[in-house]
This record gives C-alpha cells, structure tokens and sequence, in this order.
C-alpha cells in the first residue's frame, strides 16, 4: 500500500480555541453568569461554576497538555468584564494575571491568539443596553486600547470579536442567550454595533501597533435546500445572505446590507487583516410560512449523514473547503480555522471527524486559498453556554469532570499531537485511527505499484 502525507506549509499554525467564561470560572460579574442564575436557561440550570479553574492557575496545566501535543498557537479570549468591572475602573491583577498566560504560552513555544469578544458583556454594559447602544462601541474600543497598551508588546494575533451573528442571533433574536429578546429589528442593530466595534477595535490596534495582525472570527454554517428546490432555494439564498455573508460583505464594501436596514459603515471597509472560519454544522434550510418572525426560514437538521445531538446540524467535517473556498475568492485576505469541532464525549466520532476536517483543509492550502493556521475547538472540555456541562456537548481533546477537575486524554488529543508535530496527516495515522475509513477516503492510494511501461518502439 502506498504512503502519503497531506503536508502543509512551513510555519502552519496548529494548535486549539478556548474562551475565558468557558474555562476561567468564578466569574460573577458578566451577563452570563447573571442569566445562568435564572432556572431553564441552562441545562439542568447548571452554571459555569469554577469552570476548568484557570483562573485560579490552572491553565499552566493546560498549557502543558497543548505543548506535550506540539501545538504551536493557542486561542484564548481576555474578559472584559475581569479588566473593567465597573464602568471606567480597570483592574490591573486582572491584566497580570492575562500577561502571565501569554508569557506560559510563550515560553512554551505556543504562539497566542488573543480574541477581545467571545460572547460575554460586563454587567454594567448590559445595563447600559448592551450592542443594542451604540455607546457600546466606544466603550469597548477604550476597553481593546488598554488592552493593547499593556498586552499587546507581547502579542502579534487578534481577534477582535467572535461570531457576532452567532451573538446577535442567540441573544436578541431566537432568546436563547443573554439577553432572551426575540426582536429581529434589535437584532439587526446589534450586528451593525458589532461591525462598528469591530473596526473601531481594528483601527485602535493599528494604530497603536501597526505591525499587529488583527481579524475577527465569522461562525459559517453550511447550508443545503430541502426538496421541492424551487420553493426553497431563495430562503438559502436569503439565510446565506444574511448570516454567512454580510457582515464579510460590509468588510469589503463599507455597506451592511441586512432586510430592511441598509447602512453605510465607511469605517468597516478593508478593516481586516484575517478573516476566522469558526465552522461546525450543516444544516437543511426552506422556506415555512409558520415561520413570520424569522424572515419565513427554517432551518433543520438534515436527515442522513453523522447526526450528533438533536440541537445541532449534520456534522459535515468537508463543509471547511466550502467554506474556506469562499471567505478566500470573496475576501483575497488569509484565513484561519479559528474554530473547529465536535460534540463527542466517546471520543467516537472525532478522530474521523479530524481526519475528514484536516483532508479538507489541505485541500484547500493545495487550490492556494491562504489558510495559515488551524484551531480546533478545544483543549478541554468547558462549560457550553446554555449546553453547560451536558454529556452529549463535550467538545475537548481532553475530557474534563468540573467536580473534580479531573483531565482525561481522549484518543483524539493523541491524534491531533502526531499531526500537529508532523505538520501533515499521514497514510500511518489514518492507518491506526480510523482504519476502516482508509479506502473511502483515500481510494487512489491503493493503486498497484508496478507499472509496466509500454515497450519502445
Ligand atoms: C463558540 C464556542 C462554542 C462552540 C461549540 C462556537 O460557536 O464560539 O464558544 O463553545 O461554538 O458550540
């Protein structure tokens, strides 16, 4: 049988995707840690709790397991609700304490990535209206600047927000998360203040450190139509549009342009350096007259393929060339893969997934499209916002008990090491991982060895 390595280029980044709230614990002063008080909003009204205890320290030993899998880059968020806990009043242990990861990253060989949003609100920005108020941009742009001056010798990757139409969606329009409003006018106002807070964080950077490479990170979502076509090809189209697209589309343009709100964001345009494909599901959209506040689009989960928990899509590892093929043709900028997983406690479904996902990505570096590094969603198992603890939403190359704070390796973490330290996936790995998938997914490997040549003339 012949060998290969899908190699990637010298210098790729590999490495994995955490947020503070998810892995910090005691944190009581977000809107998140307010919103799991209130019974049904988490599983088994769970809340974050300690979480995976970094902030007592226990990220050094987290770290440790990223280097001891040969990491090189690590993606992490900074809590602004840790630096600024009152309006105006920075605390400055909370910024040791972020100077201190960033130091154990390095001394360990592992480059950081450090996002400025993922998903959490100070409580008094909350109560000052959150992105619903468009203060909330300069606020949070003086937050990044401090930020900046006291991190960012030490720090050449930014993120300024995550996902912001995961957050706008979740929080103002399905009510699932912090704030719980089903308001689709709200909604399209918050996107347009996370684009502002983005560009106002990207012009900040910049200007403080020009060298800085600043990006911010889109959640993609493949999307299919469901049978006849005709009816719902244009709700794809318009979903497509809306969630995957605009804000990308307002980057290069300078122009949201979401149902019914049209603005001009001069400052937007060209304000990126990278773009992150956060990218996890595929789901089946149509159109559905029951369905008014939602633009008449629903969008379930296909039937066939790998179905994890009901909530969530097809797990479709190829969906990543899709989606990296178009943030690379549309954008022209380089591209991370700053989020990628699975939900999978049995650790029996990742390494399938990982080899499926990394076979897509090399791929896509092989058609040239600039992808530069790759994150995967995450280190250890944490807390999954209104998932909280649940079994059926772990998601890390280590499990983790919050009782007891107990790491378990899964064969998964073991995996990603040897490709992380080869920078390539090999026939051997496939070969020892996920053996019966081998002639699937490399069918033109086992082609036979001798050749014989047509005799000469
Ligand atoms: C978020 C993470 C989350 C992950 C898995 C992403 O959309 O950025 O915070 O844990 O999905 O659900």
């Amino acid at each position: 049988m012949v060998d290969f390595a899908l190699t990637f280029p010298a210098g790729f980044l590999w490495g994995a995707a955490t947020s503070a709230h998810q892995v910090e614990g005691g944190n009581t002063n977000n809107n998140w840690a307010a919103w799991e008080q209130t019974p049904g909003h988490i599983f088994q009204n769970q809340t974050a709790g300690q979480a995976c205890d970094w902030w007592n320290g226990r990220y050094v030993e987290d770290f440790d397991r990223a280097a001891g899998m040969h990491h090189n880059a690590h993606r992490f968020s900074v809590e602004w609700s840790r630096i600024e806990p009152e309006r105006g009043k920075f605390d400055s242990a909370a910024l040791d304490q972020y100077a201190r990861m960033i130091a154990a990253l390095r001394e360990r060989g592992i480059e950081p990535l450090v996002t400025l949003h993922h998903f959490t609100d100070p409580l008094w920005i909350e109560a000052l209206g959150g992105w619903t108020n468009p203060e909330t941009v300069r606020r949070f742009e003086r937050f990044v600047r401090l930020i900046v001056e006291e991190l960012g010798h030490a720090v050449t990757l930014w993120c300024t927000i995550n996902e912001p139409m995961i957050y706008a969606t979740y929080g103002y329009l399905l009510g699932r998360w912090p704030p719980g409003q089903k308001n689709l006018r709200q909604t399209f106002q918050v996107i347009e203040h996370l684009l502002r807070g983005h560009a106002a964080a990207y012009h900040a950077i910049k200007t403080l450190r020009p060298e800085a490479q600043v990006g911010f990170t889109k959640h993609q979502i493949s999307l299919i139509t469901r049978r006849p076509t005709l009816i719902h090809i244009p709700a794809r189209n318009l979903i497509r549009q809306i969630f995957n697209r605009a804000f990308i589309e307002a980057l290069m343009t300078g122009t949201l342009r979401l149902p019914f709100h049209k603005v001009d964001v001069p400052e937007a345009r060209d304000s990126v350096d990278w773009i992150g494909l956060d990218y996890y599901y595929r789901m089946l959209v149509g159109f559905n007259p029951l369905y008014p506040r939602q633009l008449f689009i629903q969008q379930t989960r296909p039937r066939r393929g790998i179905l994890g928990p009901e909530s969530v899509g097809e797990i479709w590892p190829e969906g990543l060339y899709e989606q990296l093929r178009w943030l690379g043709e549309r954008t022209q900028k380089p591209l991370y893969v700053t989020e990628n997983g699975v939900p999978d406690a049995d650790d029996a479904l990742r390494p399938l997934f990982l080899v499926r996902s990394i076979r897509s990505l090399w791929q896509t570096v092989n058609y040239n499209y600039l992808v530069r590094g790759y994150f995967f969603w995450t280190l250890v198992d944490n807390f999954e916002w209104a998932e909280g603890y649940d079994p059926r939403f772990r998601f890390g190359l280590y499990g983790c008990d919050p009782e007891t704070q107990a790491r378990t390796p899964r064969r998964s973490a073991e995996l990603y090491g040897e490709i992380c330290a080869a920078n390539a996936l090999t026939a051997d790995m496939v070969r020892r991982y996920v053996p019966d998938a081998m002639d699937e997914l490399f069918p033109d490997v086992d082609v036979p060895q001798e050749v014989t040549l047509p005799a000469r003339a």
